[in-house]
């Protein structure tokens, strides 16, 4: 896990409305075992690298994600994510199965402590994560997708949440977020049956946001995720915010949330250039202040 300091800076850059150092953090080498990570032009992506076991999320890919997303919590340059697996069958096919075989129910809750932590903190990092769900996306992978805020799904892509089938329940969020998503009864008929669905299932019922030829993926996803980068940044921060908070909240909670965020971007500089631009007829550049 992160160390300390990281955290809390972590922490403090989850503020929608930090104001922005000049400096960017030192981008600190990392490498990872498990992962890739790439950055390019404002945008980082993630690849679960374990293909010989379709991604299976192990104690090491956990521990890696997490230091991932420190990294795209601290560094300014990074604007959006995309995350994917690596090769063409698998996104991810869940816990690995191999580590659960062994566990006890108090190594078995630390895992899912550590996990719903890991995905928690890539759900709030304040930048838009859009999952390329390149294949099998079962259980943990499901739960992995459903942290992130939009997903598109290649056409060979599979969800499920198989983990009955295994005497086990999901464990990183399955039960809370998929209800969230595509509604109680769906949710409880596929975590209750394990069946897994197709892309095109996934995209009626809202858990896939798109669907895609697979070799156009990480091209759609790319440009999905560039349509939100072009708008102001502090008002995207805002509506992950305030979407992730409300829907924790009474309606009115919820609507004051929004008020304040709506009161606050007012204060920035983005918002009048946002609003010069449409009134002047031209692309607005937005500075994330
Ligand atoms: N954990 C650990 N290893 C996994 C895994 C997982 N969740 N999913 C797949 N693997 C491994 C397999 O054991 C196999 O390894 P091996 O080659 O060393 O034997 C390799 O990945 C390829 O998987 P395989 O099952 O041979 O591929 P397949 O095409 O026949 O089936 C799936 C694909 C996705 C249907 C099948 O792998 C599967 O059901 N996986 C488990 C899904 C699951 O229950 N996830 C929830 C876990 S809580």
């Amino acid at each position: 896990m992160e160390d300390t300091a990281a955290s809390a800076q972590g922490d403090n850059d989850r503020c929608t409305f930090r104001i922005s150092s000049n400096h960017p953090a030192p981008a600190r080498a990392m490498t990872f075992t498990t992962l890739l990570f790439d950055l390019a032009d404002g945008i980082a992506r993630i690849t679960v690298n374990r293909p010989d076991k379709l991604n299976a999320l192990n104690a090491t890919v956990i521990r890696e994600l997490g230091e991932a997303v420190g990294r795209v919590e601290r560094e300014n340059e990074i604007r959006g994510v995309i995350l994917t697996g690596a090769g063409t069958k698998a996104f991810v096919a869940g816990a690995d199965i191999a580590e659960i075989a062994g566990q006890g129910p108090i190594d078995g809750k630390a895992r899912a402590l550590e996990g719903q932590a890991v995905f928690r903190r890539l759900e709030r990092c304040g930048k838009p994560v859009v999952a390329a769900v390149n294949g099998f996306a079962l259980g943990g992978g499901c739960e992995l997708a459903m942290a992130c805020h939009l997903r598109v799904a290649a056409e060979q892509a599979r969800f499920g949440q198989p983990e009955v089938k295994l005497g086990i329940g999901p464990g990183y969020g399955g039960t809370v977020r998929l209800p969230r998503l595509v509604g109680k009864g769906r949710a409880l008929e596929l975590l209750l049956t394990g069946r897994m669905i197709d892309a095109q299932e996934a995209y009626r019922i809202g858990l896939a946001n798109l669907v895609v030829p697979g070799e156009k993926l990480l091209a759609e996803s790319e440009t999905l995720l560039r349509s939100i980068l072009e708008n102001g940044p502090l008002a995207v921060r805002a509506c992950l915010e305030a979407v992730d908070a409300g829907l924790e909240m009474s309606l009115d909670q919820a609507l004051l949330l929004e008020a304040n965020h709506f009161g606050l971007l007012s204060g920035t500089a983005d918002m009048r250039e946002g609003t010069r631009a449409f009134l002047e007829k031209r692309r607005a550049e937005f500075k994330g202040v």
